[in-house]
């Protein structure tokens, strides 16, 4: 401090003032303080600043699993934003376990953040760490999942509806059995979803057979175990719907173990529409949802709370949209291009 007081021939508390920007000073002097600073390449302690402000610039994302390719969009839309304001990203993986959700939010505590951006690993209600981390007056926002009895800031997509559309093509498309791969129902976003295929199964008064609902874990080789217990049941659901993309990946290698094809023998449907889905053999269904956007906008509301905003708490729904690929055959000779050859008999399963 000493050195880029004399370079720039003002006083220390000058400085201090201009580097931690506790005082206004004249544009003039904090010109030459901010030269000075530069000539002199100094970088300031974050810790030093963080404990005299009692805040560092350090934003907490804590998140389920970084390796699921949904959230690296999400987590780039945050660190986008948030580098633009100066803050800086830290990020925790919690498995969606709730007690290690706890863990981070005990721990990090102390490292004074300026603001939490949460995706929760809700149970049947949000734990008593995120409570108390949203009492304490550091800015906190939900993302993709609303534990229940939230009452802050939340960020989701249109879930229910994103589901809803995408049973609504499979009933056009002459299913009738259909199956449904939910994510682990402790979730918010899995319930919602799992409520959207309800509903249109319900509006077309077409029943849903209890065992046709499998809950996985959000992951492939969960989606896989489900899919190959559906895909061994007599009658065999004619399409599956998995509530996310990587369990739809496990159900189209659990029928290509069984000897299955998508779509002629079993048609799938995802959920997030990764970049993947394109890609796939065949390109999968699925239901688009903005990552990224999910991202900047969860951040940007945590940034207004942080410079101070007292509007009343915000949820905003991004919408989800279903596009289609070549996952799914059309059973009603009516629509069908291409006649998929469905077989009446039950493949040899191994
Ligand atoms: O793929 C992971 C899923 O869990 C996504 O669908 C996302 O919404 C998350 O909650």
């Amino acid at each position: 401090m000493r050195q880029i007081a004399e370079r720039a021939d003002v006083s220390i508390g000058t400085v201090s003032h201009v580097v931690n920007d506790t005082a206004k000073v004249r544009e003039k002097l904090r010109q030459r303080v901010l030269d000075a600073i530069r000539s002199l390449g100094y970088q300031p302690s974050q810790l030093a600043r963080g404990l005299r402000r009692n805040q560092t610039n350090i934003v907490v994302m804590i998140m389920p699993d970084i390796t699921n390719p949904f959230f690296p969009a999400v987590v780039r839309g945050v660190e986008d934003v948030a580098y633009k304001h100066s803050l800086r990203l830290v990020l925790c993986n919690t498995d969606n376990d709730p007690g290690k959700e706890t863990s981070y939010l005990n721990e990090l505590r102390s490292y004074r953040p300026a603001g939490w951006l949460v995706i929760p690993a809700a149970d049947s209600e949000m734990t008593a760490q995120l409570r108390s981390a949203a009492a304490s007056g550091t800015p906190v926002v939900c993302i993709d999942r609303q534990p229940p009895g939230w009452k802050g800031d939340v960020v989701l997509v249109a879930n229910e509806a994103g589901s809803h559309s995408a049973t609504q093509h499979l009933l056009r498309m002459g299913h009738r059995q259909l199956a449904v791969i939910t994510g682990p129902l402790h979730l918010t976003n899995a319930v919602e979803r799992l409520m959207g295929f309800k509903r249109a199964l319900a509006e077309a008064k077409v029943p849903i057979e209890p065992e046709y609902i499998q809950e996985a874990q959000f992951n492939r080789q969960s989606g896989y175990q489900a899919a190959t217990r559906l895909l061994r049941m007599l009658p065999r659901p004619t399409a599956i719907f998995a509530c996310n993309d990587l369990m739809a990946m496990g159900v189209l290698h659990a029928a290509r173990e069984l000897g299955l094809h998508c779509p002629e023998d079993v048609s799938i449907v995802g959920f997030d529409d990764l970049d993947f889905a394109e890609f796939t053999a065949p390109a999968l269904t699925s239901v688009h949802q903005p990552g990224y956007q999910l991202g900047t906008t969860a951040a940007r509301l945590l940034l207004d709370r942080i410079d101070g905003s007292q509007a009343p708490a915000q949820k905003i729904t991004l919408p989800s949209e279903l596009k289609i690929r070549h996952s799914v055959a059309s059973l009603s000779p009516a629509n069908s291009p291409s006649k998929p050859k469905r077989r009446a008999e039950a493949v040899a399963l191994r």
